[in-house]
């Protein structure tokens, strides 16, 4: 992969060096077959979010557009976190995208915008982003991704997400999910992949194959709030962006 400066400084905010004419390297694919049996969704462990509640799990979540989910989520009672919330946080970017952020949960400035990751983690993860040559800006859905959060309101004081709102909040993902159809889904964070993989397996285990949503490949990455603590980690998820990548790319030769 060839760098354009542009890229290279984004690379260089993330903390990664790159000499002239360096490729980075990511760990090999797996092909498609392979990493869906690497990837049987785990058992539910104790912890993770319980099945659906009734309370969301209505069949008309299941089947709504765009507009009429927009609508669901700002009007939603679910749980307690609609007391304290100033606004729900939907989700923005292409509703055709090819790459799919999922996040955890809006903090204080997610809460006051109403768009997911626009504080400091949110920087951080529109530099990765850029240094794909990817944007949550208008643009064509190779190039423009779709990001969403796993909770749609704030946890107050940035607490980490409960089972039971997670449970209540998951189908609005799953529908946004439904409607994006991405072809890559990079799941950022451990409530993340909770919500995705069912799963309360580190990171670290996670992260250098590729797994499946639906039949998505779902590549698992560092929280950038995370990686803002533990910079020395950015080299790993800068591996795991470029691994999407290249799921991507082999999807767009296999259809070729
Ligand atoms: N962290 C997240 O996971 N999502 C946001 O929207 C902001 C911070």
């Amino acid at each position: 992969m060839a760098w354009t400066e542009r890229q290279r400084a984004m690379l260089r905010e993330m903390g990664i060096e790159l000499w002239p004419g360096a490729t980075v390297t990511s760990p090999p694919l797996q092909p498609p077959a392979a990493a869906a049996q690497g990837a049987a969704p785990a058992p539910v462990p104790p912890g993770a979010p319980a099945a659906p509640s009734p309370a969301t799990s209505r069949g008309d979540v299941a089947t709504m557009d765009w507009p009429a989910l927009r609508a669901a989520v700002a009007a939603c009672q679910a749980c307690a976190l609609a007391q304290s919330r100033r606004q729900t946080v939907f989700g923005v970017g292409h509703e055709r995208a090819h790459w799919m952020i999922v996040g955890e949960a809006p903090g204080e400035q997610e809460d006051l915008k109403g768009e997911p990751f626009v504080g400091p983690a949110g920087r951080l993860l529109d530099a990765m982003l850029d240094a794909l040559g990817l944007t949550r800006e208008p643009g064509p859905p190779e190039r423009q991704v779709y990001i969403a959060n796993t909770l749609k309101c704030r946890p107050p004081g940035n607490r980490n997400p409960l089972p039971e709102e997670m449970a209540r909040c998951e189908p609005f993902l799953v529908r946004q999910i439904q409607l994006v159809r991405p072809r890559i889904l990079l799941a950022m964070g451990r409530f993340a992949v909770q919500a995705l993989l069912r799963t309360d397996e580190p990171i670290g285990r996670l992260r250098g194959r590729v797994h499946r949503y639906q039949g998505v490949p779902l590549v698992v990455t560092y929280h950038p709030a995370y990686l803002l603590r533990q910079p020395a980690d950015k080299a790993k998820a800068w591996d795991d962006l470029c691994l999407a990548a290249e799921v991507l790319e082999g999807q767009g030769a296999a259809g070729a």
